[in-house]
């Protein structure tokens, strides 16, 4: 009898060798805080978005926090954010006392609904975010951003799911005021948890720098602090950790397309997709009794599952709820995770899709987002 073949995990990272020699070599300098590899960090993520500033911090969910706190967003202040997704996003502008205003999704994309973004606003609105849904980096974002620049609000695009993607020209993160990017495992590359502010103004990135180091980041040398502020840095180990993926990047986005690519020759129609020919971050399928696919995944060692709500069917949100969001219901009530990550190969993704065939649930068709 064959061995079963073994359990494939919802991620998968992807480490080579080199990311544990970064490590060893950035201890051995014996520089362990927030130094050169930090400020080396933030700079190479900037130039991979192609902006001027780069920030680094200790998670996603705090980038966007961080985000607010430089565009000077202040309690009560009204943002809107996506109704679908994690929990990250609203959490890290609730957490500081913003008050969000849910907009539906488009389906297809997953992202801001264009024409939702537009009825939801009201005069108490003081910025929007946006979700690259799973990388999603394409017209809506376009439009989005120029609807926010012709109303006077400030856009921050929530890329954590991004980076390395691109639309016409233009790289996630770069679209907004202010981009954010998280390294959580789940990403493309990792540091375990981090997170980075990307923005192309000198002023924000100030703020930022000072509200995640007590408020002045000269303070050392000065003894002097002008603004409130906390400690939410980085360090240098992680930043050597995520400096030695940074080198491979192209190599993980064609790593990420070539399993997408496999999966899809088994699932071609049924798939969610987004624009440019680029694989998105998660592989998606919708079906119409998404636990029991789950369950029959796992018997074949397909570690799948249900990720994600329409955030106003958490109890903490439940306020945020009521009529319409048929979509973002549609998302919860139908969407599967199968595994995904820079460690999947293209027969991992050949045997997801023959396993979700093996089921036999009958899945949905998908409109290509773009
Ligand atoms: C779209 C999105 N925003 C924000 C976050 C939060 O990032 P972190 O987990 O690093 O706090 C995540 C992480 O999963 C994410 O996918």
């Amino acid at each position: 009898m064959n061995a079963p073949a073994p359990m494939l995990p919802l991620v998968q990272p992807w480490l080579g060798p080199e990311c544990a020699d970064a490590v060893r070599d950035q201890i051995v300098t014996g520089f362990l805080g927030p130094g050169k590899a930090t400020a080396a960090f933030g700079a190479r993520l900037a130039e991979i978005a192609g902006i001027a500033h780069g920030v680094p911090t200790v998670s996603g969910t705090v980038a966007l926090t961080v985000a607010a706190k430089a565009l000077g967003l202040e309690p009560g202040d009204e943002i809107l954010v996506p109704a679908y997704g994690v929990i990250s996003t609203i959490n890290a502008f609730t957490s500081v006392g913003l008050v969000p205003r849910l907009v539906e999704i488009d389906f297809a994309t997953g992202c801001i609904d264009v024409a939702q973004l537009k009825a939801r606003l009201t005069p108490k609105t003081k910025a929007v975010c946006f979700v690259d849904f799973s990388g999603h980096t394409g017209q809506v974002l376009v439009e989005v951003a120029a609807f926010c620049r012709e109303q006077g609000l400030p856009l921050i695009e929530d890329a954590a799911c991004a980076l390395g993607q691109h639309f016409e020209g233009r790289n996630a993160g770069s679209f907004g005021t202010i981009g954010c990017l998280s390294f959580s495992v789940a990403k493309v590359m990792t540091t375990g948890q981090g997170g980075a502010v990307l923005t192309q103004d000198k002023a924000l990135a100030d703020k930022a720098a000072c509200w995640i180091d007590h408020g002045d980041p000269d303070w050392r040398q000065t003894n002097t602090h002008r603004h409130i502020g906390t400690n939410l840095r980085f360090n240098d180990i992680l930043a050597s950790f995520g400096l030695s993926q940074l080198q491979t990047l192209d190599q993980r986005l064609e790593r990420k397309r070539a399993a997408f690519a496999a999966l899809r020759e088994e699932l071609d129609g049924y798939l969610f997709t987004v624009p440019g020919g680029e694989a998105p971050l998660h592989n998606i399928v919708f079906a119409d009794e998404p636990a029991a696919l789950v369950r029959d995944l796992r018997a074949q060692g397909i570690g799948a599952a249900q990720q994600y709500r329409f955030l106003a069917n958490n109890p903490v949100y439940a306020h945020l709820g009521g009529e319409g969001f048929d979509n973002s219901r549609r998302w919860e009530a139908q969407a599967v995770y199968l595994p995904f990550g820079l460690g999947l190969m293209q027969e991992d993704g050949r045997r997801i899709g023959h396993s979700v065939r093996a089921t036999g649930h009958r899945l949905h068709r998908v409109r290509s987002g773009n």
